[in-house]
């Protein structure tokens, strides 16, 4: 019988702080270490922004689906990702007539949200779905000829001085966990 061809992973992960993190740190326990699937911490790879183009090309190159996995910040990715977004997919690598580095391959955004989802509505708190405001990472996986993977996305990381209710429990967080370890599994493994 044929071996099975498994699926590589490469989990961009973008967290300003990750020390002090809480949702993104429980979300990388869960899936570290399953076979296949590689972590690379962009802060820490790059702590003075100097991103190594070919080094990260390569690594997209090696990679059958590239998730983005970061906290939500001002609605937006953190600004290092949105600066390797920048220098990493050019002209002749993830578009243009022979860009066609990242063609077929899958893209999926990990997100962590301070707000509950309820507040991601319109006519609520935020306003628009999260689905809409990850239009431009959705946009940029078309762009690049890649099929984009709906979100995994974990709400209510809300700060304790807030007073908000809702703000995601130690058990919540270990099901979403869970949930994120089962899917990059199956990801891993279709
Ligand atoms: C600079 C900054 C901007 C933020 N912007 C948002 C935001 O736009 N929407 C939101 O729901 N949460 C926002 N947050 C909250 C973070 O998304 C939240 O703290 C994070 O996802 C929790 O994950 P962590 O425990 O891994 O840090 C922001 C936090 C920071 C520090």
């Amino acid at each position: 019988m044929a071996e099975q061809v498994m699926k590589k992973v490469l989990v961009i992960l973008a967290h300003p702080n990750f020390a002090e993190s809480r949702g993104n740190k429980a979300l990388v326990e869960a899936v570290q270490e399953i076979p296949s699937v590689k972590i690379h911490y962009l802060y820490e790879r790059y702590p003075n922004w100097q991103i190594d183009v070919q080094v990260e090309q390569e690594l997209l190159r090696s990679h059958d689906l590239i998730v983005l996995q970061h906290p939500l910040q001002w609605y937006s990715v953190p600004p290092l990702l949105k600066k390797w977004m920048d220098d990493v997919l050019t002209y002749g690598f993830a578009y243009g007539e022979a860009g066609t580095a990242l063609k077929g391959k899958e893209l999926m955004p990990v997100v962590t949200a301070g707000g509950l989802s309820e507040m991601y509505v319109a006519g609520g708190a935020v306003n628009f779905t999260m689905s809409e405001l990850l239009r431009p990472i959705q946009q940029t996986a078309n762009f690049c000829g890649m099929s984009y993977k709906t979100p995994f996305v974990v709400h209510g990381f809300l700060p304790k001085e807030l007073e908000i209710p809702g703000t995601i429990s130690d058990e919540q967080l270990l099901q979403a966990s869970n949930w994120y370890k089962q899917l990059l599994q199956q990801c891993v493994a279709s």
